[in-house]
C-alpha cells in the first residue's frame, strides 16, 4: 500500500482491491525506469564493443590471406568486360571489371551496407547493389548513393601475360 492517496476519504482504510494486490506502484517504476536505462545503456556498450571486435578479427584473418591466387585469364575478362571469382578463399566473391577506359579494377562483391553482392552495371559504369539500391563509383569503389557508407574492400590483381593474379585485399 502506498500513501495517503490511496486511502478512502471516509474510512481512512485503503481500499479492498489494493489489501488484496498490494503493489508499490511509484517504487516499481522508479526501479524499473533506473533499470531500464542501466540496461539500454550496457547492452549499447556492449553492442559497440562486440561490432569493433568483429571489424579487428574480420582485419586480422584478412590481413593474413594475402596469398597469390590465379583467378582467370586476361583474354577471358576483355571478351566479357568483367569476371566473377572467388578471393582470398572461396567463400569470399569478388568481381574485377575492365573499365570503358581499360583499367582493371577488381573488389570484393560484399555489399558494405547488409552484405549483398554488387553487380557491375556497364550502363552506370558503377557497382549496383541490388538489394537497397546502393551504388559504388568503379574507380576506387567508394559509395556513391544509397546506404552503404564504406568503400568496398579492393583487391589487387596483376597481370602477368595472361594470367591474372590476385595477390591482395584490402581491407
Ligand atoms: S546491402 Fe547493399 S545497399 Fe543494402
Amino acid at each position: 500500500m502506498t500513501g495517503k492517496n490511496d486511502e478512502c476519504a471516509a474510512c481512512g482504510k485503503a481500499p479492498k482491491w489494493k489489501q488484496d494486490f498490494p503493489v508499490e506502484w511509484e517504487g516499481d517504476h522508479y526501479v524499473t525506469r533506473r533499470e531500464m536505462v542501466k540496461f539500454m545503456t550496457l547492452g549499447s556498450a556492449l553492442l559497440a564493443c562486440a561490432n569493433w571486435i568483429t571489424a579487428i578479427a574480420g582485419k586480422l584473418i584478412h590481413r593474413g590471406s594475402q596469398a597469390e591466387r590465379h583467378i582467370g585469364s586476361t583474354s577471358a575478362l576483355d571478351q566479357a568486360g568483367l569476371l566473377l571469382f572467388r578471393y582470398p578463399t572461396d567463400q569470399d566473391p569478388c568481381i574485377a571489371v575492365r573499365t570503358p577506359e581499360g583499367k582493371l579494377v577488381a573488389y570484393s562483391q560484399v555489399c558494405t551496407h547488409l552484405s549483398c553482392a554488387v553487380v557491375y552495371s556497364k550502363i552506370d559504369n558503377a557497382l549496383i547493389c541490388p538489394c537497397h539500391k546502393g551504388v559504388f563509383e568503379i574507380e576506387r569503389g567508394s559509395p556513391i548513393a544509397g546506404p552503404p557508407t564504406r568503400p568496398l574492400a579492393r583487391v589487387r590483381v596483376e597481370q602477368r601475360g595472361d594470367r591474372l593474379i590476385a595477390t591482395e585485399l584490402e581491407v
